[in-house]
């Protein structure tokens, strides 16, 4: 049975270790390579959603404000799939907040796709397993997939929903987000796929490359080996942003101050402090080390000139209801 009042859930944003770029058909939104990510606590999405049978459309709005229409256009496909499997023409109401700024770029798409499949499934009457949440939230945005699940999360080439890897706790690490100084307005993930593909003669070298990066990712997860994790982490975004980069035109993402972090982090490396880095569609790097030096290399991030602020995390957990169910 549809809920009555407004059902909520809690979603955490990932960071790809291995990424994602690039997709196998367009239509369903399958990813070209696999993809292997860490679930973060510190930045999450929480959405509601209410079934509001007198509306017309589905008011769908984001951080206090109506989204824009191609937010909303991807809100409603996943509203519709639901509907489609609940059997319910309903149409919804959907609030979704960040509890970080996403002012600073950071991207917001994963835990609120993943926290409105969970939500929406709820207020529609569905009791649906991980795996299909998983699959609903990969039609709207492909990194969302992973978001549904806690700690270190896959997504392999082709696959219709992600698969957890390992929990947060089996191997404690720390992703520190340096907020770098706003460059020019970047192109969006979805875009910059697409035009990479179309025009980058690097493109099929990522296409072959992506896949040992991954699994040579995946397997120092399991190892719990965080300086052949580290390495399969930098080697893979920066083969990403190859692909990028020869673009034509070129996508850079990267702002002077994403290279001042990038040089400190290998400064860091050099004198023994395990610390490494990926970026993904936007300008402020991703840094990974170990609970123990998590300080020290926060404090050296910081420094930085033309980093504003530095975000520590742990590992998430899952995507879950909180409230209404
Ligand atoms: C660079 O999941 O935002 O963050 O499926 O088109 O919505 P769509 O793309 P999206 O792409 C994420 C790209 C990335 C790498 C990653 O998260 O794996």
């Amino acid at each position: 049975m549809s809920a009555l009042g407004p059902v909520t859930a809690v979603a955490h944003a990932n960071i790809a270790l291995a990424k994602y770029w690039g997709k196998a058909k367009d239509d369903e939104n399958l990813p070209a390579v696999p993809s292997l990510s860490l679930t973060l606590a510190a930045l999450s999405t929480t959405t509601s959603v209410v079934l509001r049978p007198e509306l017309e459309s589905d008011a769908v709005s984001l951080d206090g404000e109506a989204a824009a229409p191609r937010a909303r256009e991807r809100v409603i496909r996943v509203l519709d799939d639901i509907r489609t499997l609940s059997g319910s023409s309903a149409r919804a109401a959907v609030e979704s907040s960040n509890d970080f700024p996403t002012a600073a770029g950071l991207a917001s798409s994963a835990s609120g796709f993943a926290a409105l499949a969970v939500a929406a499934a709820r207020a529609y009457g569905l009791a649906m397993e991980p795996a299909d949440l998983s699959a609903i939230a990969r039609r709207a945005s492909a990194s969302a997939a992973r978001s549904v699940f806690g700690g270190f999360v896959e997504l392999r080439a082709g696959k219709e929903a992600a698969a957890p890897v390992l929990g947060g706790q089996d191997f404690p690490l720390v992703m520190l987000i340096a907020v770098t100084a706003r460059g020019p307005k970047s192109i969006g993930s979805t875009e910059g796929m697409r035009h990479t593909r179309e025009t980058s003669p690097y493109y099929p070298a990522w296409l072959s490359a992506a896949p040992p990066v991954f699994e040579r990712a995946r397997a120092a997860v399991l190892a719990r080996d965080l300086e052949a994790l580290g390495t399969a982490m930098e080697e893979s975004a920066l083969m990403m942003h190859a692909s990028m980069l020869s673009a034509r035109p070129a996508i850079i993402y990267f702002a002077p101050a994403t290279l001042a972090v990038v040089e400190c982090v290998r400064g860091l490396r050099k004198t023994g402090t395990p610390a490494f880095f990926t970026m993904d569609a936007g300008p402020h790097v991703k840094v990974l080390t170990a609970p123990g030096t998590a300080p020290a290399v926060e404090q050296a991030l910081s420094a930085v000139p033309g980093v504003e602020r530095v975000i520590a995390s742990r590992a998430g957990g899952a995507a879950a209801l909180v409230g209404g169910a």
